[in-house]
């Protein structure tokens, strides 16, 4: 069968109820739902990929750079998914580029897994709605999940065993919240010493804490659904800082510990409590993945301010800020 040749784009995602802890490690179910908000185009993976009878196995292009053998692996087990669903044996080119550079700490696994979702059941022939390419990518990294969609998203968790109704639902379009802004601060640009993978997994058996989490976060995903439908930054600030300390206190709670803050992240958590402090206010609220970059969320009205004050920061490499941006999407622009 002949099959033809598709591109997606799908932008990269920063939650603000995070997902750390699976309840299923082979169908990648959480143990809890999660909310983010989509990134600009400036952090989104374009991937092109074609299904050729010619070929002998996958290959991978990153970035201009031949795959390793780890990232070509997971592309193959993610494309085998495909392949199974398309009944074809056919192995596929695949060209991937991001637009923010690697190594700068940013996470690509959310932007990417989605895009190659998106392409690949394109390009294997199969019709997709967005929320069943929430399920495929979810199989790929659980951050993609949300990346399918713009906006404010919400990946619940679901309770089904096969994972039939753990996919993502869009809470509010990418144009409602037109003052909300990300501005991310570039602390380190290595890779992580310990991948989320392994990260969580650790957590979930060694932690005393993270039962105590599971039974708070829920509290937490009720306040944030509702500031979200009425757009009130102030009432959903503080919660974003706590469910992040939450996340980082159950790394910390970890048996061997798992540190991904460091000393310029903390430096950061304590400028925004100042700011909030001096403006009488929660004008901004900060959050930290599995790493030391720091994503203030904040309104246009007080960008200014936040990164006055991350200019008087010694220790962060690059200052950047990212608006509310779009789900995945296919483009004409293919990358071979
Ligand atoms: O799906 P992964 O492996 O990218 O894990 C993401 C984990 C966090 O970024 C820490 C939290 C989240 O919900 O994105």
């Amino acid at each position: 069968m002949e099959f033809q040749k598709f591109t997606a784009t799908a932008n990269s995602n920063i939650a603000i109820i995070k997902y750390w802890g699976k309840r299923d490690e082979e169908l990648i179910l959480p143990t809890n739902s999660s909310i983010s908000f989509t990134m600009d185009e400036q952090f989104s993976t374009s991937t092109t990929v074609e299904f050729d009878s010619k070929l002998k196995r996958d290959e991978l292009n990153l970035d201009g750079k031949v795959g390793n053998e780890n990232e070509l692996e997971r592309v193959t087990k993610f494309l085998n998914i495909v392949r199974v669903r398309a009944k074809t044996k056919q192995f596929a080119k695949v060209v991937s580029k991001n637009t923010f550079p690697k190594g700068t700490g940013m996470a690509s696994s959310a932007s990417g897994f989605a895009a190659l979702a998106a392409a690949a059941s394109k390009a294997a022939g199969l019709s997709m709605q967005p929320r069943d390419l929430s399920l495929l990518a979810r199989l790929g990294s659980g951050s993609a999940t949300r990346s399918v969609f713009g906006g404010a998203v919400e990946w619940q968790a679901g309770t089904k065993k096969d994972g039939s109704d753990s996919y993502a639902v869009q809470l509010s379009p990418q144009d409602k919240w037109k003052d909300l802004r990300n501005v991310i601060s570039i602390v380190d640009e290595k890779e992580k010493k310990v991948s989320s993978r392994v990260g969580m997994k650790e957590t979930i058996k060694t932690s005393p804490l993270y039962s105590q989490r599971l039974k708070t976060v829920e509290e937490r995903l009720n306040l944030v659904r509702k500031a979200i439908a009425n757009t009130d930054f102030h009432s959903m600030a503080e919660t974003i800082m706590r469910e992040s300390n939450d996340m980082h206190a159950v790394m910390l709670d970890t048996f061997p510990p798992i540190f991904y803050m460091n000393d310029v992240s903390r430096e950061i958590a304590y400028a925004v409590h100042q700011l909030n402090y001096e403006c009488d206010a929660p004008v901004a609220a900060y959050t930290f993945d599995a790493g030391p970059n720091a994503h203030v969320y904040t309104t246009t009205k007080y960008v200014g301010e936040v990164k006055k004050l991350l200019a008087e920061l010694k220790g962060i490499k690059e200052v950047k800020e990212s608006k509310i941006g779009e789900g995945a999407r296919f483009s004409e622009k293919h990358l071979f």
